[in-house]
């Protein structure tokens, strides 16, 4: 059913955000934290063992309903995020209404399990529901600005104390596409109502809706040797450094890692700019890990070597990195990946992707293999990791 987008409904929508704020909301009980689930044997006991953190992006559907899938979960992984159960357009669907089923049940399984939890994603120029881009569009900064404090009030609130860090803004740099403003920042509706600073007003914001989780900057097309990628790590690093500069609440910053197999990739640029951002004093983390195959044969055997040998030549660089603390792949099995739905990732020749651990039966394939020697090989992060963890 569409909503009519009246003035009304907007005034409805944005009052309703509020009516879920922490303080006249009863906080939900997730239960106590578990002891955890994970098995020593898999890729979260080899990160384990050198202080490091491994995990996946899963969709709540599929948690709730296969029994495989959560045993698979509880053995792997040591971190969970729903991979859009806490964006804005499952949360706030339309004016008036809010779904937390979705979200809850991630939360629940992780605490069952003794799971780590990220959050994902508080401002991102996607996901947002039809309702909320013409509210932006029409708001001005001042109205804009209480819509996202009632929306992180009203995510964040609910999971206040329960999320190690909360990806604050999503792909705010622009860079892949056409960049159009000296800035570099990407078009987005928040950047439109609420000007340039809305990035340092959503950490600010978001620190004070949840002032234990690490916040984060999840970013985008950093991994690849190309001369445009080059500029937007260049900008990003620039912004940080003016980020921290003004004291913007941040802690981390995320690297996705959606990685192309017909793209170049340069160990020693990557490692630069890893370095860069370490000596910030910011911790950095691997947020959706997967390997777009199209480049590597038809055969499964073939593109699985390929797949599990590309993960361990850029994870080998990454988990070189003193600064980095956790390593998320963006879902878990072949079965549960987004890239087969994305018209920049289908493969020409019609077969389904392979860009993950597991295999569409859930069995376990060479790329879990590289994660466990990837991790067994890296160096010690305890010491740094305590430092840099703080609670997260
Ligand atoms: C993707 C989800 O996996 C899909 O189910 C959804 O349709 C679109 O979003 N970068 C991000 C993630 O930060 O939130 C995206 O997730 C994948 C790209």
């Amino acid at each position: 059913m569409s909503i009519p987008l009246n003035r009304r409904n907007l005034l409805a929508g944005v009052a309703a955000t509020g009516l879920v704020q922490p303080a006249v909301a009863a906080a939900p009980d997730f239960g106590p934290l578990a002891k955890p689930s994970w098995s020593p044997e898999g890729p979260q006991g080899a990160a384990a063992r050198k202080g490091l953190g491994f995990g996946a992006a899963v969709p709540s559907n599929l948690l709730n309903r296969s029994a495989e899938f959560r045993a698979l979960l509880a053995r792997e992984c040591g971190l969970l995020l729903g991979n859009n159960e806490m964006k804005m357009a499952v949360v706030l669907p339309e004016p008036g209404r809010t779904d937390f089923a979705p979200a809850d049940s991630v939360v629940r399984f992780a605490r069952a399990h003794g799971q780590r939890l990220r959050g994902h994603a508080l401002v991102w120029h996607e996901a947002l529901p039809g309702w909320v881009a013409p509210l932006l569009a029409g708001a001005g900064p001042a109205r804009a600005e209480d819509f996202l404090r009632r929306w992180a009030g009203t995510v964040m609130g609910r999971y206040r104390g329960l999320i190690a860090s909360w990806d604050v803004v999503n792909e705010v740099m622009a860079g892949y596409g056409p960049v159009t403003r000296a800035d570099g920042l990407r078009p987005s509706p928040w950047l439109t109502a609420l000007g340039p600073d809305y990035i340092d007003l959503a950490f600010r914001i978001a620190h004070e809706n949840d002032p234990r989780a690490a916040l984060a900057w999840n970013e985008d097309s950093l991994e690849h040797d190309f001369p445009w990628a080059e500029a937007k790590r260049a900008r990003v690093l620039k912004r940080l450094e003016a980020m921290r500069a003004k004291g913007v609440p941040i802690r981390r910053f995320g690297i996705q890692a959606h990685l192309v197999s017909d793209q170049p990739f340069d160990a020693e640029t990557f490692r630069r700019f890893l370095r860069e951002i370490g000596q910030m004093g910011l911790g950095i983390e691997i947020t959706e890990l997967d390997i777009d195959d199209k480049a590597y044969p038809g055969d499964p055997k073939a593109r699985d070597r390929a797949v599990a040998d590309f993960a361990r030549r850029f994870l080998d660089v990454a988990l070189d990195e003193p600064a980095l603390l956790d390593v998320v792949t963006w879902g878990l099995f072949d079965g549960d990946t987004w890239l087969n739905d994305h018209p920049d990732h289908r493969r020409r020749d019609g077969l389904r992707q392979r860009p993950l651990p597991f295999d569409e039966e859930m069995r376990p394939k060479p790329f879990r293999e590289a994660l466990i020697a990837a991790f067994r090989h890296a160096p010690d992060h305890s010491a740094l990791r305590a430092r840099l963890r703080g609670t997260a």
